[in-house]
Order: C-alpha cells, then structure tokens, then sequence
C-alpha cells in the first residue's frame, strides 16, 4: 500500500523557510530509500505563479491589488494540486510519497487577509482544497527577519515592510485557531541547527503516525 504525506512550511519572508525545506528534503532523501520526496513551492512556475511575480516585482505597495492577487493565487493553487502534487502522490509503486511544500493557502490566509480581504472570505476560497497533513509555521520577530532579508542583500519586495510584517506575523500566529488543520509552530529565531532540530521532532512524529 502507498503512503501519502503533505507537507507545508509557511512563514513570513526571511524566516528560512527554503533552506530549511532544501535540507529536510536531504534528510528524508537518506533517511529512507523508500521515500519518494517532491519539493515544490507556491506561487508555483505556471501561468498563474509568473503572473502573480510579475505584479510582485512591479507593485511596491504592499495593500494594492489584493483581489486581484487573491484569485491568482486561488487558481495557481488549482493548477498546482491538479497537475503536480494530487498526481505525485496518486503514483503507485512507490511507498512512500512525500510532498514538501513551500507556501500553501495559509500563506492566503496571512498575506491576503494582512492586505484587508476579509478572513471568512478568504477561508471560503481555500477549503475546498486537500488539507495538508502537517503544517510548520516557521516563527521570528519580523525585525528579525528583515535583518535576515537585508543581510542576503536580496532586494526589498512588496511584502517586506516592517508594519506589515508585523501585522502578517499576528495574523500566522491567529492560524491555529482559524483552522483545524495540524499546525505546528517552529521557533525560527533561533540559530539554523536549532530550527532544524524543531522541524525534524515535527517530521518524526509524524512519520511514526503515519508510517
Ligand atoms: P515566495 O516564493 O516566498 O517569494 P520569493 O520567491 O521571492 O522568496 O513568495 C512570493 C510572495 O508571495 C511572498 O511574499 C508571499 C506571497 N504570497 C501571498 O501573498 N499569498 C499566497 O497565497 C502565497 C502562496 C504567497
């Protein structure tokens, strides 16, 4: 019989959500051969997620077009769980298929609602979709974060203003009792092998439920 498991992480920019998922997919890769792992992220490379970059990359006010970035996200999440996640973890001859997930619709439910769509709205829009197994929120002081952002030297986006980012962090914080989802919280201000070691114990309890 396959096993399935859907994985997200979520979490404001500069929390190291993709290094950490980059090395969680390393982990499970030798944990077990078994194991059949897809990274993917959202926005995703389709129609879609390029347009939703385009209006990111152009757009510097964080509150503008959020009807209209809502429904791109909400049919980039169609289109991804449609052609690439239902179908990879649908595969039989493997085991065990593992999603990862960078981004999901609590991402929606953060950003969205931080840029004034109403929540009961944005739920709507999101439940129809498959409910990850485990969700990890990776948490830090958006001060922090931005301290991270600029030390990478990335160029600022949209989203990466600090009154924003702490409206967006109580809003991650709210998921857990908007949803009935297993959310779990990762302290991610700490140092990078202390981040990891929370995500592998999360990892870990959840193989053992499902494996
Ligand atoms: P991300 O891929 O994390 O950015 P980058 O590739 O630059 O690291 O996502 C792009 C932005 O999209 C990010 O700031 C969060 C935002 N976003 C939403 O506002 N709503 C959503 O549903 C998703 C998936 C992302």
């Amino acid at each position: 019989m396959t096993t399935n498991i859907f994985i997200v992480l979520d979490g404001l920019d500069g929390s190291g959500k993709s290094e950490m998922i980059s090395k969680l997919h390393d982990y499970l890769s030798k944990k077990n051969k078994k194991f059949r792992i897809l990274t993917t992220r959202e926005p995703t490379d389709g129609k879609y997620g390029k347009k939703i970059r385009e209006i990111l990359k152009k757009e510097t006010n964080p509150i503008k077009n959020s009807k209209l970035l809502t429904k791109l996200y909400i049919k980039d999440r169609n289109e991804h769980l449609k052609n690439i996640i239902e179908p990879f973890l649908a595969e039989k001859g493997n085991e065990y298929n593992i999603v990862l997930c960078d981004r999901y619709y609590y991402s929606t439910l953060t950003f969205q609602h931080t840029q004034g769509v109403e929540i009961n709205e944005l739920i709507k829009l999101n439940m129809g979709f498959r409910k990850p197994d485990l969700c990890l929120i990776l948490d830090l002081p958006p001060e922090l974060a931005l301290k991270r952002i600029s030390k990478a030297k990335r160029k600022k986006e949209k989203f990466e203003d600090l009154e924003f980012m702490k409206r967006l962090r109580k809003n991650f914080l709210e998921l857990k009792n908007r949803l009935n989802d297993n959310i779990k919280m990762i302290d991610a201000s700490k140092q990078k092998s202390l981040v990891f070691r929370q995500i592998k114990k999360e990892i870990e309890e959840i193989l053992s439920v499902r494996l």
